[in-house]
């Protein structure tokens, strides 16, 4: 049983169902043949673009389709100023393509005017948590509505930490007033590098902040796993999302694959699988 108490912040969201990430290789395909498929997630960045085919693949899309934009770029945890040019470009986009909603990624990906292209997590303080917060809330004023942000993979932690990466995420969303994109597949992961149960983390966040799932598949290589999305959903992580299921009740579910990208029918299928489970789990 899960409570129906929702945050503000959640409250505009609708109840997409199951989607795929929108990938280069299949799009034709879902231009020209439509295939069914309740919502598709888009990288923002691919589409903030002055013009040209890109637009008209998503025009394309839109027609259709639901969806929403994911970025990767924000790096709201960095210390280098908020990016103004790139929010505002972002909320054109949005006006334009009018997305159900805008999620980016707990984290920084550069400092000093440096990309490292890469989602790294930060140190989890009071300090950064003020940091945050208060870059969060300008980001949202920016674009005139709530962000999602997404939990990411890591494999390191900083040893100055204060808190866990849950608690801090949560109060992150409760003290900005945004939402949360929970990634089963990056919560595993992490768990499994860093030696925490995954089931905890889960249970630290507030119901009625979480506004989208990821699913995806990782690589094991032994001792550490791998965030590659280019495997499929192993069983303990559809356990994890069952478990994430039964918590937070129907949320909007996505699947993301990024290499190795199978057929359009495989990833509906999963879609599709993702559907019966959280319909068990929910009884
Ligand atoms: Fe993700």
């Amino acid at each position: 049983m899960f409570e129906k108490a929702v945050s503000l912040a959640c409250a505009h969201l609708p109840a997409l169902g199951f989607g795929v990430g929108l990938r280069r290789p299949h799009y034709s395909q879902v231009l020209e043949q439509h295939p069914p498929m309740d919502w598709f997630e888009v990288i923002s960045e691919n589409f903030m673009v002055p013009g040209g085919q890109p637009l008209k693949v998503l025009e394309g899309i839109r027609e259709r389709y639901p969806v929403v934009f994911h970025g990767v770029s924000l790096s709201i945890g960095s210390t280098d100023p908020i990016r103004r040019g790139y929010l505002k470009s972002l909320a054109s986009l949005a006006r334009r393509f009018e997305p159900a909603w805008i999620s980016d990624h707990l984290c920084w990906t550069g400092v000093g005017g440096r990309s490292l292209h890469d989602l790294l997590p930060l140190p989890y303080t009071d300090e950064t948590l003020r940091h945050v917060v208060q870059r969060v809330r300008i980001v949202q004023e920016i674009l005139g509505q709530p962000i999602l942000l997404e939990n990411v993979s890591s494999y390191f932690e900083f040893a100055n930490a204060t808190m866990s990466e849950w608690n801090f995420l949560a109060t992150v969303a409760e003290e900005a007033d945004c939402a949360i994109l929970l990634d089963i597949n990056n919560i595993f992961v992490s768990a499994f590098n860093h030696r925490f149960d995954p089931r905890v983390y889960i249970d630290a966040i507030p119901i009625g902040r979480v506004g989208q799932f990821h699913l995806a598949g990782h690589s094991d290589h032994g001792g550490y796993l791998l965030d590659t999305h280019d495997h499929p959903i192993r069983e303990e992580v559809w356990r994890l999302y069952e478990q994430a299921v039964r918590r937070f009740g129907p949320v909007s579910t996505l699947i993301e694959w990024d290499d190795n990208i199978p057929e359009f029918s495989r990833l509906a299928a999963v879609a599709d699988e993702a559907r019966q489970r959280a319909r068990t789990a929910l009884g």
